[in-house]
């Protein structure tokens, strides 16, 4: 039989279904809440929200874990590549050697980018930040491509949707970075892969040779995995609620990309990086800004630690504070920020403040570090984690659509003023 739970509410009691995931999490279903009681929810921020049931993410922030349909972060990070990753999120099973070959060679063909779009470029300050870029540059594939399909009908469209969106974000990002320079653009080169064609539209330069560096293509690699869902964050529920009204796949990522450049999401690894760099300018003194953190009336917080989920560890940070020693021992890179990130780690996870609001250092804490040591600047920090969020928007705004769920439409408790007259100007005091 299955689980109900009783509510009572004015003395008359009702009982409401509980739906349990695979993994054992457990859900009150309060869909016919109001019908059945003239009540609603309010759970402000969605602390305690189940927005969707989903078949993508799981994730357990008591115990630090992370799976990306079944398959465990760590084993994704080690032995699959970004691509594979996506193909996995976005269609459910790992591909075989044939679709594998398939999605790499679409997406590999789409990587140019309309000569029109790249006039847009031009428009912008030459210091814009290249996260407006990107979502605007992403909103304006929808002008390119205007069809919006449904992508339970049209099957064949929706893929070359998923794979045009996949092949250009790199180019726009790059091309975004290399504006900013004042720099000639670099044309998608196909015989790279993914990571290498996105490294050489960075970084090559027409007066010097370009070639991508190993170490850094397998640290990228690993960086976009990593990257590449996080169940209901912020900026995919954002790409969910956006296509609920069945705007486009480009539209919606464009406003996920928007969500995502917020320092309290995607944008803390721009700002960990600032911070380590204030830290360490104002002569590395951990102790005082951890100080800073704790104090309410300061509106300092350290960037790169805590989660709404994660009340453990983030188990991406984990691996990226491994990937990070690697990268720089590989590189030869002697980065005083590290020392810096550390000690302020090891400071904070002392400290009672800290360990009572269980507060860890997030994915963002050490990938600013990694970026940096293989040379992205520190404004496209946040660009970089959108390129790896792509393949997560795409297959939760996928799911969403093939489920066929309803325009996402929250209610809300009004607390305004209650009717009144209108008062003529004059009469206003
Ligand atoms: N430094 C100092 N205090 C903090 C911090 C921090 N980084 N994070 C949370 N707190 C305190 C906060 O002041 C509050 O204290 P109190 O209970 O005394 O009022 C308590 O911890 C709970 O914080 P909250 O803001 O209610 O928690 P939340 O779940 O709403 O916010 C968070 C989560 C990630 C927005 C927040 O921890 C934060 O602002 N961290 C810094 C920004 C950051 O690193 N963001 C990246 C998140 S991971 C990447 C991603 O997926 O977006």
């Amino acid at each position: 039989m299955s689980k109900t739970v009783e509510i009572i509410i004015e003395g008359k009691s009702y009982q409401l279904p509980v739906i349990e995931g695979t993994e054992g999490e457990k859900a009150i279903d309060i869909s016919n809440l109001r019908d059945m009681t003239g009540y609603v929810t309010l759970d402000v921020g969605y602390k305690n929200t189940g927005a969707t049931t989903s078949a993508i993410t799981f994730l357990d922030g008591e115990a630090g874990i992370l799976h990306y349909r079944g398959y465990p972060i760590e084993q994704l990070a080690e032995k699959s590549s970004f691509l594979e990753t996506a193909y996995l999120l976005i269609f459910g099973e790992l591909p075989n050697k044939s679709q594998l070959e398939k999605w790499e060679s679409d997406i590999r063909r789409r990587t140019l980018v309309n000569e029109d779009m790249r006039k847009i470029f031009d428009g912008f300050p030459v210091n814009a930040h290249p996260m407006g870029v990107l979502a605007a540059l992403a909103s304006s594939l929808a002008t390119f491509y205007p069809a919006v399909i449904d992508p339970n009908r049209d099957v064949d469209a929706n893929y070359l949707r998923i794979t045009r969106l996949i092949a250009k974000l790199p180019t726009i990002a790059a091309w975004a970075h290399k504006n900013s320079q004042g720099h000639p653009l670099n044309y998608p080169k196909n015989k790279y892969n993914y990571c290498e064609n996105f490294l050489y539209m960075m970084f090559a330069l027409p007066v010097e040779d370009y070639e991508p560096d190993p170490v850094v293509v397998d640290a990228l690699n690993k960086l976009l995995i990593l990257h590449a869902d996080h169940e209901q964050n912020c900026s995919t529920s954002t790409v969910r609620l956006a296509g609920s009204s069945h705007v486009s796949l480009y539209s919606s990522v464009s406003a996920g990309i928007s969500s995502l450049w917020g320092p309290l999401h995607g944008g803390a690894n721009q700002e960990v990086l600032e911070m380590l760099e204030a830290i360490q300018k104002d002569g590395g003194n951990v102790e005082k800004f951890v100080e800073k953190a704790k104090d309410k009336n300061d509106g300092f917080r350290l960037m790169g630690f805590g989660h709404r989920v994660y009340k453990n560890f983030d188990p991406r940070a984990k691996i990226i504070k491994v990937a990070c020693d690697n990268v720089l021992n590989r590189l030869g890179v002697n980065d005083p920020l590290l020392e810096i990130a550390k000690k302020l780690e090891e400071i904070a996870l002392k400290d009672d403040y800290f360990v009572e609001r269980k507060l860890y250092p997030n994915v963002d804490f050490y990938s600013g570090i990694i970026y940096k040591a293989i040379g992205i600047p520190t404004d496209m920090f946040t660009a970089m984690f959108a390129l790896g969020r792509l393949p997560g928007w795409i297959a939760q705004w996928y799911e969403m659509r093939k489920e066929k769920q309803p325009i996402g439409r929250p209610r809300q408790i009004y607390t305004g003023a209650t009717q009144r007259d209108y008062v003529a100007l004059d009469k206003r005091g």
